[in-house]
């Protein structure tokens, strides 16, 4: 069993997957860490591969799957440049991260998840929208997109990087794909005992 609240936007995701004809070939993109999303899928029947940028993130997913007997591979690999074929995945989902790469990263991310997702295949992502209160650290070093020192070693990394959409500016990225759900969700937190509010913009689509 998943020993985490498995988020709302991830069940709808699989509420999508499991309507399709497609077999059960997922890849997570930023799949890393220690409630790593693509538990859910594998426990689920799903082959689950997971691409993720910090050792550090790939061992607390592996230690996860251990631990909880599930069965998932997870690859050192940027989301920007996918080590995998073309068209060899039913659906790609990147849930939480693309947030992490600059806008113009995220440009190429998505044009890589697309490359990797078969005719007809689903697509989940969501971006950080401008409406969250938190992750604002740091210096904007372009267009809502913030370079902060202030969460060393959180990902393994020496900074971390957000950056912030307007709840409509995504809508450019994905023309040529056909919107299945597009959604707003929030969950609250705390940081340095200060009250936050992850406010994110969600997208279900599909490969035409
Ligand atoms: C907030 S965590 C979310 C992890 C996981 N998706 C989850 O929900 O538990 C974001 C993850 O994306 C990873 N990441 C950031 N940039 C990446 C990139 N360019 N390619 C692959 N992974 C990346 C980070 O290392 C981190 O593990």
């Amino acid at each position: 069993m998943v020993t985490f609240t498995i988020p709302q936007e991830i069940e709808r995701f699989i509420e999508f997957t499991e309507k399709s004809d497609f077999e059960k070939k997922i890849l997570d993109c930023g799949a890393g860490g220690s409630k790593p999303k693509i538990a859910v899928f594998s426990e689920r029947g799903y082959e689950a591969h997971g691409v993720e940028i910090s050792d550090t993130q790939i061992e607390r997913a592996q230690k996860y799957a251990e631990e909880n007997n599930l069965d998932y591979k997870i690859v050192k690999a940027d989301m920007r440049k996918l080590p995998f074929e073309d068209e060899s995945f039913s659906f790609v989902y990147s849930y939480h991260s693309i947030m992490h790469i600059t806008k113009a990263g995220t440009i190429k991310a998505i044009k890589e998840m697309l490359r990797v997702l078969r005719k007809g295949g689903l697509l989940y992502i969501n971006f950080q929208s401008t409406d969250s209160t938190g992750l604002k650290w740091g210096n904007d070093i372009g267009d809502n997109e913030m370079l902060d020192f202030s969460e060393v070693d959180k990902h393994g990394f020496d900074d971390t990087f957000h950056s912030f959409y307007n709840n409509d500016e995504p809508d450019e990225l994905f023309k040529n794909l056909l919107l299945l759900h597009k959604g707003i969700s929030s969950f609250e937190y705390k940081h340095n005992d200060e009250k936050c509010q992850s406010v994110t913009i969600d997208y279900i689509l599909q490969k035409k």
